[in-house]
């Protein structure tokens, strides 16, 4: 008969032994003698591996001989109390099945420490290491709780495109999408490519932001959000900028500037929060990773808190909330903008922020995160409110320690005049925005809305210290391998 596989996160659960079981897995490691040897099991349920006890006398020594580090393998065998220490249970195995073998001489991932940049290079196959596997985890968990968020409160999950003929943050730094021949285009008179031979007949990007979009379903449904891959051709070699990130956007009709700020604060605390609740065992390994990590670096970077401290503290504490007026005031008179120790000096009101400046405010000034209100218009985007002071927007920034900005959102304009003077003098055509300035003009009200970047949050709840660690398949400037 055949035996039905059990997970391998289920069997270290379990309290009973002695009957028999059925694993299948990849070999982490196999060590021993003549004698015995000892294989450590995984298949991606759980960080934790099971242990498999084979007996020469039992399996084969031909079989033995293809169980090495990265072979998969399909094991029936008695569950019993372990005598060594570091696992309760473990298999004595009666069968083993190498169902395929991974020659050591050639398999990329030996059991010893591989630096991330080389992880990246095989970043088909990191997926089985310990770090990555609790990554992807986490990162599963930390989507599904997304969804549990909003579901529960009556939010509709709205799927916005990825193809779209506009601009939302009016950046400008987009991913064309074409099926034009790029060596010979059609051309109009003028010399300019013809786009309305292309296949949408118009221009068309991939999306920086689902929000406009988004707008349209909160003007109808009341509350929405999305959850999408995002696509930005800015040339930021950073450890916090992917060219394709995932963004949720939740957007809400009847929701002032407050009321954003409330939501954001209160959804990022139940990340976290979900965080500390569902995924102990990889946060465990985490930390210790992170731990280990920082031994190498001098005292004083070291950070205070370990993992889970650091998100308990989110949880636990309020959201500082400031002006931006304020935030300058404090930076302009800040240790490091006097000892001309910014990169960028701050010299005065008006100018935007760097991801120094945030992380002053955060780790230094006031040390808990900071939500930063009511920027210059200037440095923002189209769609925010005007405020009465008609130099400032309706604008909100939420800044976490060891990142910077994590989310970024406004009350959006509802005024159809001012819209449409904004977008005048930012020089944004009112032709191709029709449809966005038609909620102005029917039934508008105020409503706000908010972006997280997906794997800005991953960086915090994981410990990662490079956005390339966060996400399967990076995609950055000179890079869109795999
Ligand atoms: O601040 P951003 O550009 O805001 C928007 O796109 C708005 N439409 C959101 C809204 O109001 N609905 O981006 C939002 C967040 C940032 O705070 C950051 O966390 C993340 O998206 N983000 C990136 N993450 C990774 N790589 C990049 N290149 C990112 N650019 C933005
Ligand atoms: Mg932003």
């Amino acid at each position: 008969m055949k035996m039905r596989r059990t997970k391998i996160s289920a069997l270290l659960k379990s309290t009973s032994t002695g009957m028999d079981v059925h694993v299948k897995g990849w070999v982490r490691t196999k060590r021993g003698n003549k004698h015995v040897n000892f294989i450590a099991l995984n298949d991606g349920s759980t960080i934790n591996n099971i242990q498999v006890v084979a007996d020469p006398n039992t399996i084969p020594e031909n079989v033995l001989k293809l169980v090495t580090t990265g072979a998969s393998l399909a094991v029936t065998g008695q569950l019993v109390e372990s005598q060594g220490s570091g696992q309760a249970v473990e298999i004595h195995a009666k069968t083993i099945d190498v169902l395929g073998a991974a020659d050591p001489e050639k398999y990329p991932l030996q059991p010893k420490k591989h630096s991330f940049e080389f992880l990246r290079e095989i970043a088909h196959l990191r997926p089985r290491t310990n770090t990555f596997s609790a990554i992807l985890r986490m990162r599963h968990a930390m989507s599904f709780a997304v969804h549990q968020f909003f579901n529960n409160k009556g939010f509709n999950y709205m799927h916005t495109p990825i193809i779209t003929g506009s601009d939302a943050e009016g950046a400008g730094e987009m991913f064309r999408v074409t099926t034009l021949d790029a060596k010979n285009p059609p051309l109009k008179e003028d010399g300019s490519v013809d786009f309305s031979e292309d296949f949408f007949g118009k221009e068309t990007n991939l999306t920086v932001s689902g929000q406009l979009e988004g707008e349209l379903g909160a003007l109808a449904l009341g509350e929405i959000y999305t959850f999408g891959p995002t696509f930005r051709a800015e040339n930021s070699n950073t450890t916090r900028h992917l060219a394709e990130f995932w963004m949720i956007e939740p957007e809400m009709a009847f929701y002032d500037l407050e009321d954003n700020m409330d939501l954001a604060e209160e959804f990022l605390k139940y990340l976290v929060q979900y965080a500390l609740d569902h995924c102990a065992d990889d946060l465990a390994f985490l930390e210790k990773r992170l731990l280990d990590e920082e031994k190498n670096k001098p005292a004083n970077e070291r950070s205070a808190m370990s993992l889970t401290d650091k998100l308990r503290f989110v949880v636990e504490n309020k959201f500082e909330r400031v002006s931006y007026t304020e935030a300058i005031d404090i930076l302009r008179n800040s240790n490091p903008n006097k000892k001309k120790k910014f990169q960028y000096p701050i010299e005065g009101w008006g100018t935007d922020l760097q991801s120094e400046h945030e992380r002053y405010l955060v780790e230094k000034h006031f040390q808990k995160p900071v939500i930063l209100s009511d920027y210059p218009k200037e440095i923002k985007a189209f769609y925010m409110r005007m405020n009465d002071d008609n130099k400032t927007v309706a604008a909100m920034d939420i800044l976490f320690p060891g990142i910077g900005e994590i989310v970024g959102g406004s009350q959006r304009e509802e005024r159809l005049d001012i819209l449409s003077a904004r977008m005048t003098e930012m020089g944004i055509p009112h032709e191709e925005m029709d449809w966005y300035l038609d909620t102005r003009r029917f039934g508008t009200v105020p409503h706000s809305g908010f972006g997280l970047g997906f794997e800005r949050l991953m960086i915090f709840v994981t410990g990662m210290g490079n956005i390339r660690d966060v996400i399967p398949f990076p995609r950055t400037p000179g890079n869109a391998e795999f």
